[in-house]
């Protein structure tokens, strides 16, 4: 165990994992043949599979800009995933300076990787803790240290819910979430689906790998945004959410949804 209490025993190299395999698709080097391989026959079973991934990481840019805009000055980043340049608190601060962000993840080769990159321990923290315990997340008490929940927080849930089954109740967990927010706080989510296109081979190299892949129609993800309002243009593709780009060419096909929503009450 290391002083930072990250055990290097935790980390499971023997299975593809969805962040590593994630990081591969994106472009980046924090992965291992097992995950690039998994990658592989992900794209070969999804082909859009590629550009999906660079339209879901483009769509966290513009929301995060949209809610810093907006003037949240907390982020709880939920899934971080594998740092990617730019990370969140990069592009949060490129629109304000004094953001603070928390990063969660349960995988603690992510929880590794995020805590050397800390640029700023009095704004910014990692925990490794899992979605799954929502109260456990707002709980704890280095998120207690970065982020202030009787001021707005812009959660963050980018391409993380649909690693949650339904057994594992996902609505209950962004309520508990949601609950914990005041008033003026943002939900970012972002959420694979089935609905441009037959995803069934793509969720079968997922539920290989250590991760089941839940795809959830228009409606179910749209229900995670109960007791918020969807700031225009509602939830769309999401190539189409706000973009500052013309979007790429078969944007009409990639299977993650997107919304920005506030909390009002
Ligand atoms: C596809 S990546 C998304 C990364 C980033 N949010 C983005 O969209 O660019 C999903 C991340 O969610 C994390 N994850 C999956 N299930 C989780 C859970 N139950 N609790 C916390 N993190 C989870 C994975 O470890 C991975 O880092």
């Amino acid at each position: 165990m290391r002083q930072d209490g990250f055990r290097s025993e935790e980390i499971d190299t023997s299975r593809p994992h969805p962040a590593r395999m994630y990081d591969y698709l994106l472009g980046g080097k924090d992965n291992y043949e097992l995950d690039r391989q998994a990658a592989e026959e992900l794209a070969a079973a999804a082909p859009e599979v590629r550009i999906g991934v660079q339209a879901n990481r483009a769509f966290l840019r513009r929301a995060v800009r949209y809610v810093v805009g907006s003037g949240v000055r907390q982020i709880l980043d939920i899934g971080t995933g594998l740092p990617t340049s730019p990370n969140v608190e990069e592009i949060a601060r490129d629109v304000a300076p004094d953001v603070h962000v928390a990063y969660v993840d349960n995988d603690p080769i992510v929880n590794l990787h995020a805590s050397t990159l800390l640029t700023d321990s009095e704004a910014t923290t990692t925990v490794l803790a899992d979605l799954r315990d929502p109260q456990a997340v707002v709980d704890d008490p280095d998120v207690r240290r970065v982020i202030d929940f009787d001021r707005p927080v812009a959660v963050l849930l980018v391409a993380v819910v649909h690693f949650l089954t339904e057994a594992e109740k996902p609505a209950e967990v962004v309520a508990t979430l949601r609950d914990a927010l005041p008033a003026g706080s943002f939900l970012v989510l972002s959420h694979a689906t089935g609905d441009f296109a037959d995803r069934t081979a793509a969720q079968a190299v997922y539920n290989k790998a250590s991760a089941t892949l839940t795809l959830r129609d228009r409606a179910q993800v749209e229900r995670f945004f109960d007791g918020f309002e969807l700031v225009e243009p509602g939830l769309a593709q999401v190539p189409f959410w706000r973009p500052d780009t013309p979007p790429p060419a078969r944007s009409g096909e990639i299977g993650f949804y997107g919304g920005v929503a506030r909390k009002t009450g």
